[in-house]
């Protein structure tokens, strides 16, 4: 296979870049820096980018859709051995990873697969996927505040693009509202809220573009449907 769509589908790079990597040296094949992108890999080769091994995953791809509850840690392995999102999906035999990620104190679907084309693909911050968070916000909102939030505001050097947002309920302490964004920078719901002074107390993310976790219970997860596959890829 050749090199750049080895590294490609081991979740690393585009193949446009993955021909970048190597041209800049920083791939080894079996220990050496292989700069040659037309260079065909073999079974058996040890193939490191930026100093570390990738594997290309081939053929059968499993994707599902996973209901994270709170207190999970989107990782493949935490090195403070608190509970991951790979516990909840022990029972699936092909080594899926999560895409993207969702903080620990955040619920709701988290897609994983071994799919790294797609998931490298789905978390690049060109690709422009809706994510939809349901919120539960400390105080009230104010009309001027929500303008804000819709038209971009800065949550510490960065800021975001307009969103999409929907009070649902206003309580007298709290406010139910449906954010839509398209970015995935850290804890940005949680930041974008607090730049406009109303504090985040519950964050669950109910929708990834037009795939929706519906009935799915939390700490349960579902193979997605052929539809809902097509639907990712071409998106
Ligand atoms: N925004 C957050 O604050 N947390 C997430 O997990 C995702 C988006």
């Amino acid at each position: 296979m050749r090199l750049n769509k080895y590294i490609a589908l081991a979740g690393v790079a585009s193949r446009r870049k993955a021909d970048e990597l190597t041209l800049d040296g920083k791939v080894k094949i079996n220990g050496a820096v292989m700069d040659q992108p037309g260079y065909d890999v073999q079974d058996g080769d040890v193939v490191e980018v930026n100093g570390r091994v990738i594997k290309a995953t081939t053929g059968n791809y499993v994707y599902i859709m996973l209901n994270k509850p709170r207190g999970y840690i989107t990782t493949v392995e935490d090195e403070k051995d608190r509970p991951t999102v790979m516990d909840l999906v022990a029972d699936v035999e092909a080594r899926i990873f999560p895409v993207g990620r969702l903080d620990g104190d955040t619920s709701g679907l988290l897609i994983m697969t071994n799919d790294g084309e797609l998931a490298y693909r789905l978390t690049h911050p060109k690709h422009e996927i809706y994510k939809t968070y349901r919120a539960r916000v400390a105080g009230y909102l104010a009309d001027r505040r929500l303008e804000r939030l819709r038209e971009g505001v800065d949550i510490g050097g960065f800021v975001t693009s307009k969103a999409s947002v929907e009070v649902l309920k206003q309580g007298e302490r709290s406010a139910i509202v449906e954010i839509k964004i398209k970015e995935g920078k850290n804890r940005q719901v949680r930041k974008m809220f607090d730049a406009i002074g109303n504090k985040v107390l519950e964050l669950e993310r109910i929708a990834v573009g037009n795939l929706y976790l519906g009935r799915l219970k939390e700490g349960h997860y579902r193979k997605l449907t052929p539809k809902e596959i097509d639907y990712l890829k071409n998106c």
